[in-house]
């Protein structure tokens, strides 16, 4: 087996990961020790990088959201002496950790990222989540004024007009000047001298989040040391052109206190120094790197740059907490037959039952019918013909496209998996129509439906899973599940009768995997 793996890894080499840098130093100084082979094999790498990079270039990047009007009607920001407030105002050496109080949401200020021209229609992702004043807050930064309505103010964060930004240079050519008014979000939000404030968060107008499940996570870190909180985008060559170290804004990330003040003293004069970079995020991650702070990754904030329908991603989340999902107006509604923010609002249900539990994938089988089973909690049940194992069903299928709109299967900064290698293992999906809460016995009771789509010939000898019209999943809340470590949910198929089935969803007990006994000798 090492000897193997050891061959494997010269054999396939990933053409797109390796020219990351690599092609000058190469090419160079180890150029002439190289074997023949090897050298045209790195020709070829740094051609295939180059036409990479220009397409790359050439096409709009991710970023089409900062797509602002030019002009910028600013009002003078007030400024507050900033450096008088402190985020609490005990510090853990005076007081143990264990008294301080848990974080919260109203320890966090959102600092949402959004523009004039798109409010009217973007204003409606943040509606879905945002709740009011009193719960939490936030500031929607805009380029210019918008119209506003009188009944929905409590619905939205207050709107201010970003701060002026001509005085800072903007070199890129793809990209638009709107990306520095983007990173001084943090910096603008913080001057603002808001008491009590643990966390900033940023966002995009077209992020969703789960606020439960952001609380989930900034709680697992002290908010009085230096944090970058965020993820990478799941276009690896996304990554390769910005930073894998950089924290995508679509799918938010979160900076602690100290940090945003610690970048507020300093961010204006490193913006100046990166007038070539394309966006906000960028900008924001060279000044991350210049105060040393690198990115401290979770893998539940989605930026999602993808085209085509989420399903795989979403029926596959990792074992982690969803905290945001971006980008949802490029990908197809998350729901069929509705529109994307009524999709949206149908996912509420299942956050207001169960937010930790939400998407978590779960694996089993019908041993009855020779099924494989798979629960995406609160979204989707699969039902595959055959046994698929739990390493293969763990992977996304590639119901998406990726940022350049090819099914490439090397694109990606993760693993991904066909819909089917088989025209018989084609899944049977059934979305969920409703949800509650069965008060009786303390039980959410979530229903899930089949979605008709045609079906390729299958000729296996076993039961078709187009009999089956509606899934049950039966799952006891568990809003502590992300305080053990983390683990996949274990599902069991109860009952298996005539066009339904119910399954149950929890912790796994001792001694429970996903696993087929076989019979067979
Ligand atoms: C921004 O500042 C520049 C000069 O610093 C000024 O010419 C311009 O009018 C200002 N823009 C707005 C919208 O106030
Ligand atoms: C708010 O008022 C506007 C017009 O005054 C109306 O078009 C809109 O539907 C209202 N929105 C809500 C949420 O009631
Ligand atoms: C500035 O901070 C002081 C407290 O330090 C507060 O009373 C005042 O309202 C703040 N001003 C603004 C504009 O937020
Ligand atoms: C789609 O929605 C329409 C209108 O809401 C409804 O009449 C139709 O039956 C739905 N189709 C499916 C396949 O659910
Ligand atoms: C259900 O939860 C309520 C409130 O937490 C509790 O009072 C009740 O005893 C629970 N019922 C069962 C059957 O566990």
């Amino acid at each position: 087996m090492k000897v193997t793996q050891n061959n494997s890894e010269k054999i396939f080499w990933d053409p797109i990961r390796i020219p990351s840098g690599a092609p000058i130093t190469m090419s160079g100084s180890q150029g002439k020790s190289l074997p023949k082979l090897m050298v045209w094999l790195i020709l070829f790498v740094s051609a295939t990088y180059v036409v990479y990079t220009l397409k790359l270039l050439s096409s709009s990047p991710s970023c089409d959201e900062d797509i602002f009007l030019s002009r910028h009607n600013s009002i003078p920001l007030q400024k507050n002496d900033t450096a008088s407030i402190t985020s609490s105002k005990i510090s853990p050496l005076q007081l143990g950790e264990e008294n301080e109080e848990k974080t919260g949401l109203k320890h966090m200020v959102f600092g949402i990222a959004a523009s004039a021209k798109l409010w009217q229609k973007r204003k409606e992702y943040i509606k879905l989540w945002w709740k009011p004043e009193r719960k939490m807050r936030g500031i929607v930064w805009l380029d210019s004024h918008v119209k506003t309505y009188r009944n929905e103010s409590g619905s939205l964060p207050q709107l201010r007009i970003s701060g002026n930004t001509s005085r800072f240079s903007y070199k890129n050519k793809q990209g638009h000047r709107s990306a520095i008014r983007i990173s001084r979000i943090v910096s603008e939000t913080l001057r603002l001298g808001m008491e009590n404030i643990r966390w900033f968060v940023m966002g995009d107008d077209d992020t969703v989040f789960v606020t439960d499940n952001l609380v989930r996570i900034l709680n697992k870190y002290d908010h009085n040391q230096y944090y970058y909180i965020g993820s990478s985008s799941e276009s690896h060559l996304q990554n390769i052109y910005f930073s894998y170290g950089m924290a995508y804004g679509g799918g938010g990330f979160a900076i602690s206190y100290p940090l945003a003040k610690a970048l507020e003293k300093m961010q204006d004069r490193c913006i100046q120094r990166y007038p070539g970079l394309y966006g906000s995020d960028d900008r924001m991650q060279a000044c991350m790197a210049e105060l040393g702070v690198p990115l401290t990754k979770e893998l539940g904030f989605h930026q999602y740059d993808v085209y085509g329908n989420l399903f795989g991603l979403l029926a596959a989340h990792p074992v982690t907490p969803l905290v945001s999902l971006h980008h949802l107006d490029v990908v197809e509604p998350i729901f069929p037959n509705v529109t994307r923010v009524q999709a949206l609002q149908h996912l509420k249900i299942p956050i207001s039952l169960d937010s930790a539990g939400l998407m978590q994938q779960s694996i089993c089988y019908d041993k009855m019918n020779g099924w494989t089973v798979s629960v995406s909690w609160g979204f989707a049940v699969q039902i595959f013909r055959g046994v698929l194992s739990p390493r293969e069903m763990e992977m996304p299928s590639r119901t998406f496209l990726n940022w350049y709109k090819r099914g490439d299967y090397k694109a990606y900064a993760f693993n991904t998996r066909p819909v089917m290698r088989n025209p018989c293992q084609k899944p049977f999906v059934f979305y969920m129509s409703k949800a509650r809460m069965n008060y009786g016995t303390n039980i959410t009771v979530s229903e899930y439906t089949r979605h008709i789509v045609p079906h390729p010939k299958c000729g296996w000898n076993m039961a078709n899973p187009a009999e089956v019209d509606k899934v049950e999943v039966l799952k006891k809340p568990d809003p502590l599940l992300w305080n053990r470590s983390p683990r996949r949910n274990c599902c069991r198929v109860l009952e298996s009768k005539k066009k339904s089935m119910v399954i149950d969803v929890g912790e796994c007990r001792e001694g429970e995997i996903s696993e087929v006994l076989t019979t067979k000798t």
